[in-house]
């Protein structure tokens, strides 16, 4: 699997307008490859502005599919399909009480809480403080107050509104945190990008009384997870 061309920072060109119709054309292009079939994840993406999460010298980029630099140690805002690849499997819906390990931008946050609405519940932690910072001061501004943000390990996960109905990993691990798979519903839904062999792997879990099922979907190439069950030294790029 390849890695990406960032292109050059620029001053901010585009308008508005602009970029509404570039991301109706995103939405058309991931219904037509398949990435994106339901209603909710659809309007969703409809709704939330990529542009509104980059940094301000690449938001005329917002709808490339480039996963972006974000300030802090290792973080990104993933490619547009990202979004799709991992909540169309994962079944995110109405209602759904959801945790994110790896807020990065806050661009899946505010997604996701459009796609769970006002009965469900978007919890999302994230490790670096100066890209918590950033995505905070992103959801803030664009009025998504009523999102639960949490400055720490993701890997511990959030025992306080425990337990999820969908839990998504936004980085690489080489084993999922118990902690996160012990905080999961049963018949809940975990998804994220798993480092084996040096390739990466989606893999999305289901959780039984008992036991897990397991099923690969896709290669993938995302950045490390840190923390207690994160990986030592590899940045993923
Ligand atoms: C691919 S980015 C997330 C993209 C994000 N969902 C978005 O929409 O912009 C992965 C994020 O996971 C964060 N991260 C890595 N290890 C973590 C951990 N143990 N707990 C919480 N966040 C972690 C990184 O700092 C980075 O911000």
């Amino acid at each position: 699997m390849q890695g990406w061309i960032v292109p050059p920072p620029k001053k901010p060109t585009k308008t508005k307008e602009q970029l509404r119709r570039e991301r109706e054309k995103k939405v058309r292009s991931l219904i037509k490859h398949g990435y994106l079939r339901s209603e909710r994840i659809k309007n969703a993406m409809l709704k939330v502005p990529r542009e509104d999460f980059m940094p301000r010298c690449y938001k005329d980029y917002a709808y490339l599919e480039v996963p972006f630099p974000l300030p802090g140690e290792q973080a990104t805002i993933s490619c547009p399909h990202s979004y799709p690849l991992f909540y169309e499997p994962l079944g995110l819906d109405e209602g759904h009480r959801f945790l994110e390990v790896g807020l990065g931008s806050g661009y899946g946050t505010a997604l996701a809480y459009e796609i769970v609405g006002k009965d469900g519940l978007v919890v999302s932690i994230e490790i670096d403080p100066l890209t918590f910072d950033y995505a905070k001061k992103n959801l803030e501004v664009a009025g998504y107050h009523d999102v639960v943000l949490v400055k720490g390990d993701g890997g511990l996960g959030y025992p306080k509104f425990s337990p999820y109905d969908r839990i998504c990993i936004t980085a690489a691990c080489t084993e999922i945190p118990p902690p996160l798979l012990a905080q999961l519903k049963v018949q809940g839904r975990l998804i994220a990008p798993s480092a084996e062999h040096g390739v990466q792997n989606l893999v999305l879990y289901e959780k039984r009384e008992t036991s897990f099922t397991r099923e690969v979907l896709c290669e993938v190439l995302y950045v490390s997870l840190r923390g207690k069950y994160g990986q030592c030294e590899n940045p993923a790029f």
